[in-house]
């Protein structure tokens, strides 16, 4: 309730001015656990030792002192002073104030139109996109568009894993084993099975290992049948990416991955040996980090070849320069945490003060039916089956609640792939989870088809009025449902900023899951449609929650139906 806490500590303020700022007291403000006891309360435990008295004297005090005409009732409870607002008054300024600013209700300029960039999803070529890829993607995604309503330029980075000694072994295996038609028929697939066979083939041929090696230096040395291997495997394995991203509806300003820095490394490791960061160690050359606690960051190996730690530090030096970002973030998982505290370090010691505006923005492992997936076994869970899956389970819900739908498929794909990006994100990032497709695609309880399902009802409620709803509505709700909704919708900006400043969007998750859940209860209590005065308002008020909930699954990468 941005503007009645504002009202509440602007009320509070002047008796407190000696120890207190308005904006101290605004952020001390909360709201009670019990909602009788009020909407806003504001805790004196802060006051107790500069005003020698009592937190419950001091809120009896405080109480009978304030100017309350602007609240319903203002009472001290124990070492709280516990406001209530005057609901119809509220609620007229919430839903004018939606109704008005429509899809902009809620923003705010936090990034002055600066931008962000986003380093994101940034699967790995010749590889399945993993679970753990998935998550980077939708996390990354919601995190640009929070980025974009508090006003930043987000800019969405794949920084595909397009180069490093692995593309050597694949260009050996495929050069020995490889089919070119089942490559193109189901290219990852197949690369996955060339590289799999190199590992088994090893354990008898050792030499392999030193193929490898030179097919890799050859490629780094821009050899052009190696090159165009390379090229081939990158392009079918980004065209098979570019399939989920549709799927998800997801864009990138970027597909510069790890190989676009080929030839930018060296003015880095230059930069490094003449600032003297460098030390060599049995002919590597390496930072030492010991002073920050952590293990030295190895540049370039002494075979001369570079790292991937290498190619980051470039990619910083060169996002700075070229799209000179107020905030550098990396969607990627926890376990690569010390990398990018290393690459913060070593950044820090080469004197870009702007590494303080680099974050990493970790997340847990999902596991799948309680396994973890990887790879290496041959375990592979590709994305796009699993969103294939969820849409035919949508579909199949679809088709028992409302056989008659038009365009059934398409609605199918908006919930089945809602379904599995809202699951992804209504947890906080750093919890793991486990990935159980027929839990996330239901109807009910706290999932992406859930909030679909609050909206599409509500528009479907708003067809039934058929009338439009002036923005300027004559408001006087005062009843339970009507108010929690409102007081719901009120939250939405702060809701915004804190997901903005955490790089959190399960906050979003949540806040929409509240919202639609107050909803249906005004839904199932209140007779909306009866012809009374107060018609108008009830509408508006079913209105301004279609606007909130809409832009808030649009925030987390879902689309909403008007129908399902
Ligand atoms: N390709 C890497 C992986 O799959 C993720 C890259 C993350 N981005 C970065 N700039 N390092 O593990």
């Amino acid at each position: 309730m941005e503007d009645n806490r504002q009202l509440f500590a602007q009320a509070l303020a002047p008796l407190l001015s000696d120890y207190l700022t308005t904006e101290d007291i605004y952020n001390l403000i909360e709201v009670p656990n019990h909602e009788e006891h009020g909407d806003l309360a504001f805790p004196t435990f802060t006051l107790a030792r500069e005003l020698r008295q009592s937190p419950p004297k001091i809120a009896q005090d405080l109480t009978e002192q304030m100017d309350t005409s602007n609240f319903a009732d203002v009472q001290a409870m124990g070492p709280f002073i516990n406001i209530k607002l005057k609901r119809a008054q509220t609620g007229q300024g919430v839903v004018h104030q939606i109704l008005e600013e429509k899809s902009h209700y809620g923003d705010v300029d936090l990034g002055h139109g600066e931008k962000m960039v986003i380093d994101m999803s940034s699967p790995n070529i010749a590889k399945p996109m993993s679970m753990g890829h998935l998550r980077s993607t939708v996390i990354g995604n919601a995190i640009a568009n929070i980025a974009k309503k508090v006003n930043y330029t987000p800019v969405r980075i794949n920084h595909l894993g397009d180069w490093g000694t692995q593309f050597g072994r694949l260009i050996v295996a495929y050069t020995k084993w490889g089919d070119e038609e089942k490559v193109r028929a189901n290219p990852v697939k197949e690369l996955v099975d060339l590289y799999v066979r190199f590992h088994e083939e090893l354990e008898e041929h050792p030499e392999l290992e030193e193929e490898g090696r030179e097919a890799f230096k050859r490629l780094e040395d821009g050899d052009k049948k190696a090159l165009k291997l390379w090229q081939w495997f990158r392009d079918e394995s980004l065209k098979e990416f570019e399939r989920v991203y549709d799927l998800l509806g997801i864009e990138f300003d970027s597909n510069q991955g790890e190989a676009f820095y080929n030839d930018k490394m060296q003015a880095v490791i230059d930069e490094l040996e003449d600032k003297h960061i460098t030390t060599i160690d049995n002919g590597a050359t390496l930072v030492k980090l010991d002073e920050e606690d952590l293990p030295p960051a190895l540049i370039k190996r002494t075979d001369g070849a570079t790292l991937y730690i290498t190619r980051d530090l470039s990619a910083a030096n060169y996002r700075k320069d070229n799209y000179d970002f107020a905030k550098a973030v990396y969607v990627v998982g926890n376990e690569q945490a010390n990398h990018f505290r290393q690459m913060k370090a070593v950044l820090k010691r080469m004197g870009r003060d702007w590494s303080e505006d680099i974050v990493h923005v970790p997340f847990g492992l999902i596991t799948l039916a309680g396994e973890t997936l990887s790879t290496r076994q041959g375990k592979v869970v590709l994305l796009e089956d699993v969103l294939n899956e969820a849409m035919e389970l949508a579909e199949k819900q679809i088709t028992e609640k409302n056989p008659d739908l038009e365009n059934k498929e398409a609605v199918a794909r908006v919930v089945g792939v809602g379904a599995v990006i809202f699951y992804d994100l209504k947890t906080d990032r750093m919890t793991g989870f486990d990935f159980d497709l027929d839990q996330i695609v239901q109807f009910e309880g706290e999932t992406g088809p859930y909030v679909q399902y609050t909206y599409a009802r509500s528009m479907s409620m708003l067809r039934r009025y058929g009338k439009d709803i002036d923005p300027a509505v004559d408001y006087q709700l005062d009843d339970d449902y009507s108010w929690r909704l409102i007081k719901q919708l009120a939250d939405y900006q702060r809701t915004v900023i804190y997901a903005a400043e955490s790089y959190e969007p399960s906050v979003v998750a949540k806040y929409a899951i509240h919202l639609a859940q107050a909803f249906n209860r005004y839904y199932a209590n209140v007779r909306i449609l009866e012809e009374d005065d107060q018609l108008e308002a009830r509408v508006a008020l079913v209105k301004a929650v279609t606007i909130v909930l809409k832009d808030a699954l649009a925030l987390l990468g879902l689309e909403a139906p008007e129908e399902m």
